[in-house]
Protein backbone atom coordinates (compact mmCIF):
# COMPACT_ATOMS: atom_id res chain seq x y z
CA UNK A 1 0.00 0.00 0.00
CA UNK A 2 1.03 3.87 -0.58
CA UNK A 3 3.26 5.34 1.79
CA UNK A 4 1.34 7.36 4.78
CA UNK A 5 2.04 11.25 4.71
CA UNK A 6 1.13 13.98 6.89
CA UNK A 7 -2.15 14.40 5.39
CA UNK A 8 -2.76 11.16 6.01
CA UNK A 9 -1.85 11.87 9.55
CA UNK A 10 -4.59 15.06 9.38
CA UNK A 11 -7.25 13.28 7.58
CA UNK A 12 -6.89 9.92 10.54
CA UNK A 13 -7.55 12.82 13.26
CA UNK A 14 -10.28 14.59 11.72
CA UNK A 15 -11.59 11.17 11.42
CA UNK A 16 -11.39 10.15 15.06
CA UNK A 17 -9.43 7.44 13.96
CA UNK A 18 -6.79 6.96 16.98
CA UNK A 19 -3.18 7.11 15.50
CA UNK A 20 -0.80 4.11 16.59
CA UNK A 21 2.44 4.77 16.89
CA UNK A 22 5.47 2.11 17.63
CA UNK A 23 9.53 2.72 18.03
CA UNK A 24 11.86 1.09 15.69
CA UNK A 25 15.69 1.48 16.00
CA UNK A 26 17.11 -0.59 13.37
CA UNK A 27 16.41 -2.69 9.80
CA UNK A 28 14.44 -5.76 11.55
CA UNK A 29 12.57 -3.67 14.09
CA UNK A 30 11.43 -0.94 11.33
CA UNK A 31 10.18 -3.95 9.37
CA UNK A 32 8.11 -5.26 12.24
CA UNK A 33 6.74 -1.92 12.42
CA UNK A 34 5.90 -1.23 8.85
CA UNK A 35 4.62 -4.78 8.68
CA UNK A 36 1.68 -4.22 10.85
CA UNK A 37 0.58 -1.44 10.16
CA UNK A 38 1.50 1.07 11.97
CA UNK A 39 0.38 4.54 11.05
CA UNK A 40 4.22 5.85 12.10
CA UNK A 41 6.92 4.56 12.90
CA UNK A 42 9.01 6.89 15.49
CA UNK A 43 13.03 6.63 15.96
CA UNK A 44 12.89 7.65 19.64
CA UNK A 45 16.27 8.50 21.24
CA UNK A 46 15.09 5.39 23.69
CA UNK A 47 17.06 3.42 21.45
CA UNK A 48 20.04 4.71 22.78
CA UNK A 49 18.98 2.15 25.86
CA UNK A 50 17.46 -0.37 23.72
CA UNK A 51 19.32 -1.15 21.52
CA UNK A 52 22.83 0.30 22.23
CA UNK A 53 22.81 -0.33 26.26
CA UNK A 54 23.78 2.93 27.13
CA UNK A 55 22.40 4.54 30.57
CA UNK A 56 20.13 6.98 29.40
CA UNK A 57 19.15 9.15 26.55
CA UNK A 58 21.67 12.00 26.59
CA UNK A 59 24.65 9.81 25.96
CA UNK A 60 23.75 8.58 22.53
CA UNK A 61 25.92 10.48 20.02
CA UNK A 62 24.65 12.04 17.16
CA UNK A 63 26.56 10.25 14.38
CA UNK A 64 25.42 7.01 16.23
CA UNK A 65 21.83 8.38 16.20
CA UNK A 66 21.51 9.12 12.27
CA UNK A 67 23.07 5.55 11.33
CA UNK A 68 20.21 3.59 13.05
CA UNK A 69 17.98 6.33 11.35
CA UNK A 70 19.13 4.86 8.16
CA UNK A 71 18.96 1.50 9.07
CA UNK A 72 15.14 1.60 10.40
CA UNK A 73 14.18 4.16 7.14
CA UNK A 74 15.41 1.54 4.66
CA UNK A 75 12.57 -0.64 6.16
CA UNK A 76 9.95 1.69 6.37
CA UNK A 77 7.79 1.78 3.04
CA UNK A 78 4.24 2.35 4.53
CA UNK A 79 4.60 4.47 7.70
CA UNK A 80 5.11 7.78 8.59
CA UNK A 81 8.52 8.68 9.86
CA UNK A 82 9.34 10.62 12.80
CA UNK A 83 13.02 10.87 13.99
CA UNK A 84 13.94 12.65 17.46
CA UNK A 85 16.57 15.22 17.83
CA UNK A 86 18.67 13.59 20.14
CA UNK A 87 20.31 15.53 22.95
CA UNK A 88 22.89 18.18 22.60
CA UNK A 89 21.61 18.28 18.51
CA UNK A 90 18.87 21.54 18.50
CA UNK A 91 19.26 23.03 21.58
CA UNK A 92 22.16 25.97 21.26
CA UNK A 93 20.81 27.61 18.43
CA UNK A 94 18.20 27.38 15.80
CA UNK A 95 20.55 27.05 12.83
CA UNK A 96 22.04 23.91 14.81
CA UNK A 97 18.21 22.75 14.75
CA UNK A 98 17.95 23.10 11.45
CA UNK A 99 21.33 21.46 10.45
CA UNK A 100 20.34 18.38 12.80
CA UNK A 101 16.94 18.25 11.27
CA UNK A 102 18.44 18.45 7.56
CA UNK A 103 20.77 15.47 8.14
CA UNK A 104 17.83 13.61 9.63
CA UNK A 105 15.70 13.97 7.06
CA UNK A 106 18.62 14.26 3.76
CA UNK A 107 20.81 11.28 5.10
CA UNK A 108 18.31 9.22 7.81
CA UNK A 109 15.73 9.53 5.20
CA UNK A 110 12.67 10.38 7.90
CA UNK A 111 10.02 12.44 7.32
CA UNK A 112 9.81 14.43 10.47
CA UNK A 113 11.44 15.24 13.72
CA UNK A 114 10.34 15.29 17.10
CA UNK A 115 11.82 17.47 19.88
CA UNK A 116 11.57 18.01 23.78
CA UNK A 117 10.21 20.83 25.57
CA UNK A 118 8.18 23.78 26.10
CA UNK A 119 7.71 27.15 25.50
CA UNK A 120 11.39 28.27 24.81
CA UNK A 121 11.71 25.89 21.89
CA UNK A 122 9.00 27.53 19.97
CA UNK A 123 10.86 29.82 17.84
CA UNK A 124 12.58 26.87 16.98
CA UNK A 125 9.63 24.92 15.92
CA UNK A 126 8.48 27.62 14.20
CA UNK A 127 11.66 27.38 12.03
CA UNK A 128 11.88 24.17 10.98
CA UNK A 129 7.94 24.37 10.14
CA UNK A 130 8.18 27.28 8.10
CA UNK A 131 11.12 25.76 6.37
CA UNK A 132 9.08 22.68 5.57
CA UNK A 133 9.84 20.40 8.12
CA UNK A 134 7.09 18.67 10.19
CA UNK A 135 7.67 18.81 13.79
CA UNK A 136 6.12 17.11 16.53
CA UNK A 137 6.29 18.24 19.75
CA UNK A 138 7.03 16.04 23.31
CA UNK A 139 6.23 17.61 26.68
CA UNK A 140 5.05 15.86 30.10
CA UNK A 141 8.09 13.83 31.26
CA UNK A 142 10.75 14.65 28.82
CA UNK A 143 13.45 12.27 29.37
CA UNK A 144 16.37 14.34 27.95
CA UNK A 145 15.93 16.69 30.94
CA UNK A 146 16.00 13.76 33.63
CA UNK A 147 18.66 15.89 35.36
CA UNK A 148 16.50 18.65 36.02
CA UNK A 149 13.78 16.69 36.41
CA UNK A 150 15.28 14.82 39.52
CA UNK A 151 14.35 11.37 37.39
CA UNK A 152 11.56 9.94 35.62
CA UNK A 153 8.66 10.90 37.26
CA UNK A 154 4.88 11.57 36.35
CA UNK A 155 4.35 14.94 35.54
CA UNK A 156 1.43 17.70 35.95
CA UNK A 157 0.48 16.53 39.16
CA UNK A 158 -0.41 19.54 40.71
CA UNK A 159 -2.30 23.00 39.42
CA UNK A 160 0.18 24.95 38.60
CA UNK A 161 1.86 21.86 37.01
CA UNK A 162 -1.18 21.23 34.85
CA UNK A 163 -1.96 24.53 33.96
CA UNK A 164 1.63 25.16 32.49
CA UNK A 165 1.26 21.76 30.36
CA UNK A 166 -2.06 23.18 29.03
CA UNK A 167 -0.80 26.44 28.04
CA UNK A 168 2.47 24.72 26.74
CA UNK A 169 0.16 22.73 24.43
CA UNK A 170 -1.62 25.41 22.74
CA UNK A 171 1.84 27.20 22.66
CA UNK A 172 3.54 24.17 20.63
CA UNK A 173 0.50 24.22 18.57
CA UNK A 174 0.74 28.25 17.80
CA UNK A 175 4.26 27.25 16.65
CA UNK A 176 3.39 24.83 14.05
CA UNK A 177 3.62 21.30 15.52
CA UNK A 178 1.50 18.94 13.65
CA UNK A 179 1.25 16.48 17.03
CA UNK A 180 2.83 16.23 19.83
CA UNK A 181 3.77 13.58 22.41
CA UNK A 182 2.09 13.59 26.05
CA UNK A 183 4.58 11.71 28.34
CA UNK A 184 3.89 10.15 31.54
CA UNK A 185 0.74 12.52 32.78
CA UNK A 186 -2.90 12.05 34.53
CA UNK A 187 -5.23 10.49 32.11
CA UNK A 188 -8.03 13.42 32.77
CA UNK A 189 -4.54 16.20 32.24
CA UNK A 190 -4.09 13.83 29.04
CA UNK A 191 -7.87 14.23 28.16
CA UNK A 192 -8.09 18.60 29.21
CA UNK A 193 -4.96 19.21 26.75
CA UNK A 194 -6.72 16.81 23.63
CA UNK A 195 -9.67 18.25 23.83
CA UNK A 196 -7.43 22.11 23.86
CA UNK A 197 -5.78 21.81 20.73
CA UNK A 198 -6.36 20.75 17.44
CA UNK A 199 -4.04 18.34 16.41
CA UNK A 200 -3.12 14.99 17.76
CA UNK A 201 -1.76 14.11 20.92
CA UNK A 202 -0.16 11.09 20.79
CA UNK A 203 0.23 9.56 24.58
CA UNK A 204 2.58 7.09 26.69
CA UNK A 205 1.79 6.74 29.90
CA UNK A 206 -1.06 9.85 29.03
CA UNK A 207 -4.40 7.38 29.12
CA UNK A 208 -6.97 5.84 26.68
CA UNK A 209 -8.15 10.30 26.01
CA UNK A 210 -5.38 11.09 23.91
CA UNK A 211 -5.46 10.87 19.84
CA UNK A 212 -3.25 7.88 19.63
CA UNK A 213 -0.47 5.77 21.14
CA UNK A 214 3.14 5.41 21.20
CA UNK A 215 5.04 2.35 22.59
CA UNK A 216 8.95 1.36 22.27
CA UNK A 217 8.40 -1.52 20.54
CA UNK A 218 11.27 -3.16 22.56
CA UNK A 219 9.10 -2.56 25.60
CA UNK A 220 5.93 -4.31 23.54
CA UNK A 221 7.49 -7.00 22.53
CA UNK A 222 9.02 -7.60 25.81
CA UNK A 223 12.61 -7.94 24.63
CA UNK A 224 14.41 -6.00 27.56
CA UNK A 225 14.49 -9.32 29.82
CA UNK A 226 14.93 -9.94 33.55
CA UNK A 227 16.58 -6.98 34.72
CA UNK A 228 15.21 -4.61 32.63
CA UNK A 229 13.00 -1.73 33.83
CA UNK A 230 9.76 -1.82 32.46
CA UNK A 231 7.00 1.03 33.18
CA UNK A 232 3.81 0.51 34.64
CA UNK A 233 1.99 2.18 31.37
CA UNK A 234 3.62 0.17 29.42
CA UNK A 235 1.80 -3.62 27.72
CA UNK A 236 3.93 -6.30 26.95
CA UNK A 237 2.08 -8.41 24.33
CA UNK A 238 4.74 -10.98 24.17
CA UNK A 239 7.70 -12.22 26.11
CA UNK A 240 9.98 -11.96 23.61
CA UNK A 241 13.27 -12.17 25.71
CA UNK A 242 11.70 -15.56 27.29
CA UNK A 243 10.72 -16.78 23.92
CA UNK A 244 14.13 -15.96 22.20
CA UNK A 245 16.33 -17.44 25.20
CA UNK A 246 14.35 -20.94 25.05
CA UNK A 247 15.02 -20.71 20.95
CA UNK A 248 18.48 -20.42 21.22
CA UNK A 249 19.19 -22.94 24.01
CA UNK A 250 17.16 -25.21 22.00
CA UNK A 251 19.60 -24.91 19.06
CA UNK A 252 22.76 -24.80 21.83
CA UNK A 253 21.54 -28.19 23.23
CA UNK A 254 21.17 -29.76 19.50
CA UNK A 255 24.06 -28.57 18.24
CA UNK A 256 25.69 -30.35 21.37
CA UNK A 257 23.32 -33.71 20.16
CA UNK A 258 24.68 -33.03 17.18
CA UNK A 259 20.42 -33.14 16.42
CA UNK A 260 21.56 -29.68 14.32
CA UNK A 261 21.93 -29.87 11.22
CA UNK A 262 20.04 -33.08 9.62
CA UNK A 263 21.15 -34.10 6.51
CA UNK A 264 18.83 -33.68 3.76
CA UNK A 265 17.43 -31.12 5.13
CA UNK A 266 19.44 -28.14 5.81
CA UNK A 267 22.41 -29.72 4.10
CA UNK A 268 23.91 -29.38 0.09
CA UNK A 269 23.86 -32.84 -1.58
CA UNK A 270 27.58 -33.52 -3.58
CA UNK A 271 27.73 -34.68 -6.86
CA UNK A 272 27.88 -38.59 -7.17
CA UNK A 273 31.19 -38.42 -9.43
CA UNK A 274 32.64 -35.79 -7.64
CA UNK A 275 32.15 -37.78 -4.29
CA UNK A 276 34.07 -40.75 -6.39
CA UNK A 277 36.73 -38.66 -7.44
CA UNK A 278 37.35 -37.08 -3.46
CA UNK A 279 37.34 -40.68 -1.93
O1 LIG B 1 12.48 7.91 22.52
C1 LIG B 1 11.32 7.43 22.49
O2 LIG B 1 11.10 6.24 22.31
C2 LIG B 1 10.21 8.38 22.67
C3 LIG B 1 8.84 7.81 22.84
C4 LIG B 1 8.73 6.96 24.02
C5 LIG B 1 7.81 8.89 22.82
O3 LIG B 1 10.44 9.55 22.67
NA1 LIG C 1 12.62 10.15 22.81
Amino acid sequence: SQKTSINTINELYKQNSKLSVLTAHDYISGKIANDSDVDIVLIGDSLAMVALGYKDTNEIPFDEFLYHCKSVSRAVSKSFLIADLPFGSYESSISKAIESSVQLISKGRVNSVKLEGGIEITPTIKKLTDLGIPVCGHIGLTPQRLNSLGGFKVQGRSVDNALKLIETAKQLENAGCFAMVLEAIPSELAKIITENISIPTIGIGAGPYTSGQVLVQADLLGLGGKDSHVPKFVKQYLNGYGASVEAVKNYVREVKDVKFPVVGKHTYKINENVLEELE
